[in-house]
């Protein structure tokens, strides 16, 4: 998947932010020699032997592409990680022999029957803090409460969680590829005429993922559903074929995820819908090119509600001159969510609105409860780069009672509901220099470009 140099190189830039947050512990009367980093354990549905479909911890999962439960990574500064991998004797399930990978040279891996065998091979754990889902596992390993998860220490790793090494950015663009190649197929099963049930079973083949492989729930929405922002279900052959199709899913790579949306359309579809489609596409290149250095993410955002607002304007479906409150209100009906979001390990990824590597937070803009980021850009920042315009029932309905519900040409919204609603979503690196796109050249968008 990636290289073994570039891995090593990894392992060096998480070592210089560990001793970062070593010292800052410090500094808050924490002295630490080093953490443990824990997969976390399996959990149980209520009363049932069936387990919840489990997801290592993003912090563990920074320091080795190891899945599975119970495995912990030992971290202390200029030292090799050691990597304890947890592998049960047990014949009800598999726990075979690792294939040899790129990082297993670059650490010390060893290997236990059990978890309780973790403390004895470790030797002292009275300096170490742990970090992972599990207090529990946490004191069974004999670490003290003020040492499990302290703020001090997580703030700094919190932080350069956003910073992604270039072993990252390659576990990313692979992600990318790998969803791209579902997005492809997935057009093509929607222009087949295939149900959202099936559009999903296509993508899934196509990307080579089981369901519960994929970073986050796949959005499959044809036509109305499509303004159902998180949309879960997947309807079946009864309500297909559809006229707007609405993808937003992505794939994984070693723990690391691709975010990405496209919004096509068949023929025979309210006209202004296929060019508020090609409007959204235009102007969401515009905000890419906005990912860059010094940028508190913020401003890509009211970019967006202002490009909205005049794309609205154009297609004739709100009037032209209106006042600032009145935009706003009208951007936040229309599009009902955030820009974007940092994306890594996870899909919406830690830090987004970190003050700095102390912690503290910078809140989303008033009015904008749903803006994940609203940090600063600097270079190694990857960010979803995401609007959209939907025919929310329930919001349109409270815009009517508004004095900027005036604005609307209502018989124009009301042939737009069945439509749903379009969003195009990248996955954008931050660089020193440009923006990189890492979606535009493996998915064309609506125009064919
Ligand atoms: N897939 C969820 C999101 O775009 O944030
Ligand atoms: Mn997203
Ligand atoms: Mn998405």
């Amino acid at each position: 998947m990636t290289d073994p140099a570039l891995y090593r190189k990894h392992l060096e830039a998480l070592d210089r932010w560990l001793g970062e947050a070593l010292e800052h512990s410090k500094r808050q009367g924490l002295a630490l020699d080093g953490v443990l980093f824990h997969a976390g354990e399996l959990v149980y549905y209520h009363a049932d032997d069936q387990p919840v479909v489990f997801h290592p911890a993003p912090h563990f999962v920074r320091w080795t592409p190891l899945g599975g439960p119970d495995h912990c990574v030992l971290a202390r500064p200029g030292r090799k990680p050691i990597v304890i991998r947890v592998a049960p004797r047990d014949y009800w399930y598999e726990h075979a022999a690792l294939a040899p990978s790129y990082w297993q040279d670059s650490v010390e891996l060893r290997e236990v029957t059990g978890p309780e065998q973790i403390p004895a091979l470790i030797g002292s754990l009275d300096r170490i803090a742990y970090v992972g889902s599990s207090p529990e596992a946490a004191s069974r390993f004999g670490i003290d409460a003020d040492r499990i998860e302290p703020l001090a220490l997580l703030a700094v790793l919190d932080w350069h969680r956003a910073t992604k090494t270039d072993h990252e950015l390659a576990l990313i663009a692979q992600a990318s590829r790998r969803a791209a190649d579902g997005h492809r197929v997935a057009r093509k099963a929607f222009e087949a005429g295939a149900s959202e049930r099936e559009i999903h079973w296509a993508y899934l083949q196509a990307t080579g993922h089981l369901e519960q492989e994929l970073p986050f729930e796949a959005i499959v929405a044809l036509d109305e559903k499509a303004s159902v922002l998180h949309y879960q279900n997947k309807r079946g052959a009864d309500d297909a074929p559809g006229k707007v199709f609405l993808l937003d899913a992505g794939a994984s790579c070693d723990g690391y995820a691709s975010d990405i949306t496209r919004t096509w359309i068949r023929d025979g579809l309210e006209p202004v819908f296929e060019q508020l489609l090609m409007s959204v596409d235009e102007l969401q290149r515009d905000l890419v090119a906005m990912v860059t250095p010094g940028r508190p993410y913020p401003e890509i955002h009211r970019a967006a509600q202002a490009a909205l607002v005049r794309a609205l304007a154009d297609h004739g479906i709100i009037e032209r001159d209106v006042d600032q409150a009145a935009a706003m209100s009208l951007a936040r009906t229309f599009m009902p969510h955030g820009v974007g979001h940092h994306l890594g390990i996870q899909v919406h990824d830690i830090g987004g609105r970190q003050a700095g590597p102390d912690g503290g937070v910078v809140p989303p803009p008033e009015g904008d409860p749903w803006l994940r980021n609203t940090r600063r850009l600097e270079p190694g920042h990857v960010v979803t780069v995401e609007p959209g315009v939907y025919f929310v029932p329930m919001l349109l309905d409270e815009l009517k009672q508004k004095p900027e519900g005036k604005l609307v040409d209502w018989s124009l919204v009301e042939k737009l509901i069945p439509c749903g609603g379009i969003r195009i979503e990248d996955d954008v690196v931050c660089t020193p220099s440009a923006p990189k796109d890492l979606t535009r050249p493996l998915l064309q968008g609506p125009r064919g470009v």
